[in-house]
């Protein structure tokens, strides 16, 4: 299956994507997770998305595109992915649907993730991330790591997102709203869009999108 996740930021859609990626034996790819890998490794791609990252704008297509096509390139991907975090502006949609068309395949359905704002700045406000994996993801209130405070699937430092600030949050929503939201109406034209409620427990959430996801394919 190959599928585009999207939602608000702190919408729940890297939580979602570890369970949804498992139960449907394809990789999850996170161009924000990408980024950051890059960046705690120093690269020249991570220093080029650093600074867009830290605004909470949208690194430029010219370096994204690349790198998430890069990505799908890998031999684990040639039979589906969940995309999460791309493409997230109608240009980086284009591309993507003539990256698919070239291969000869296309997308099996866009999973949106409807949040309150509310909520979604609770979600981000209370996020502690891992130091080694950014896909390793706790909440002090909602999904609080063990006891000891650090990340319970590898032991690693947790922290506060340097872009998880109000400020950047609030300019993160913005940038969603005016270039992200467009990619929704993009696909409901190729009949692709199921929305569900993000709202609940975090397996509730999965059930809910796998359901929904069943039906559209
Ligand atoms: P990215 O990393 O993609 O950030 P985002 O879209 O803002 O999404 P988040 O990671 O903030 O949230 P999420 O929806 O994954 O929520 P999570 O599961 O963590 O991008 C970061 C930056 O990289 C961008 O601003 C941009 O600069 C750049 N970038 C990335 N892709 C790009 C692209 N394609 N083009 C250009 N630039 C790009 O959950 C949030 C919290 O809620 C966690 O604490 C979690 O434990 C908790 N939670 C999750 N589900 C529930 C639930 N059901 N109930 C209660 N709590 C929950
Ligand atoms: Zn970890």
């Amino acid at each position: 299956m190959r599928i585009v996740l999207v939602g608000p930021p702190g919408a729940g859609k890297g939580t979602q994507a570890a369970f949804l990626a498992k139960n449907l034996s394809i990789p999850h790819i996170s161009t924000g997770d990408l980024f950051r890998a890059n960046i705690s490794q120093g690269t020249a791609l991570g220093k080029q998305a650093k600074a867009f990252m830290d605004a909470g704008n949208l690194v430029p297509d010219e370096v994204t595109i690349g790198m998430a096509k890069d990505r799908m390139d890998q031999p684990d991907a040639e039979d589906g992915f969940l995309l999460d975090g791309f493409p997230r502006n109608v240009s980086q949609a284009v591309a993507l649907d003539e990256a698919l068309k070239a291969e000869g395949v296309q997308l099996d359905g866009v999973l949106d993730l409807e949040v309150p704002e509310d909520e979604v700045v609770k979600r981000i406000a209370g996020r502690r991330t891992c130091r080694n994996d950014s896909s390793h993801v706790f909440h002090v209130t909602y999904s609080p790591p063990g006891e000891d405070g650090v990340c319970d699937v590898c032991g690693g430092e947790l922290y506060q997102r340097g872009d998880d600030t109000e400020e950047t949050v609030r300019r993160r929503l913005e940038v969603y709203h005016s270039e992200t939201e467009p990619i929704i109406d993009h696909y409901k034209a190729q009949g692709l869009v199921v929305t569900i409620s993000a709202l609940g427990k975090v397996d509730e959430v999965t059930r809910r999108a796998m359901e929904a996801l069943k039906k559209s394919s």
